[in-house]
């Protein structure tokens, strides 16, 4: 069995990668394993720089391939806010809350045809040090409500309105939000990838 080290130390990732990895024998191995701080500054401008940003940090510390990912919400009518700076909108180290409070806010004057939104990840993969980076893309695509809805999920969850459902996101049931979501979406297309390429080996 090989392993992929997932450049994160979220458990809900690695769990979420596990089951990708495991029918194409791979091991997805979270970067405390490293024994080593890895840190790395979150100052891209786009999804693909801090993805590939968290991969780099890595370089030097892993010879084997290694993954990593950076998600975000993009509101078109604020210019693409917030962005890669999702986490930290209302500002550093602010809650989920905080967050989806100030954009509400940002958006109070925009009606139902100008709240469209939609949710990004971007994968950054790279099978072995010397390897290309290749990069996969998942989109969920939806609006903002106009108030809070639901008790599930985690960061924008309970504002945003998935299409072709009634309901936010953290409305819906998690196993459900994981079939459809930007991540697992993103997943799909790196599980292709290496189904394609460990089948070459
Ligand atoms: P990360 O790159 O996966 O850590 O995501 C950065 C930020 O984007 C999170 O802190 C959330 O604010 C937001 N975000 C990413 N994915 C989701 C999601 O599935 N639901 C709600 N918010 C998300």
């Amino acid at each position: 069995m090989d392993d992929l080290l997932v450049v994160t130390q979220n458990l809900g990732k690695i769990r979420e990668m596990s089951s990708i990895c495991a029918p194409l024998a791979l091991r997805a191995l979270p970067i405390s394993i490293l024994n080593k701080t890895v840190s790395w500054q979150e100052e891209g401008s786009t999804f693909r720089e801090n993805a590939l940003t968290k991969l780099n940090a890595v370089q030097g510390l892993w010879a084997g391939a290694s993954l990593s990912d950076d998600s975000g919400l993009v509101v078109p009518k604020l210019g693409g806010e917030p962005g890669v700076y999702s986490s930290r909108y209302a500002g550093e180290g602010s809650s989920d809350k905080a967050n989806f409070e100030k954009l509400l806010h940002e958006m109070r004057e925009l009606k139902a045809g100008d709240r469209d939104a939609f949710f990004v990840t971007c994968l950054a993969y790279r099978a072995h040090l010397d390897a290309k980076v290749q990069f996969f893309y998942g989109c969920l695509t939806g609006r903002i409500a106009c108030a809070p809805e639901g008790q599930g999920g985690f960061g924008y969850d309970p504002i945003f309105l998935v299409d072709g459902y009634q309901q936010t996101l953290a409305a819906l049931p998690e196993s459900e939000k994981n079939k459809i979501s930007h991540r697992s979406r993103a997943m799909q297309k790196l599980k292709k990838f290496l189904i394609k390429n460990l089948l070459k080996k």
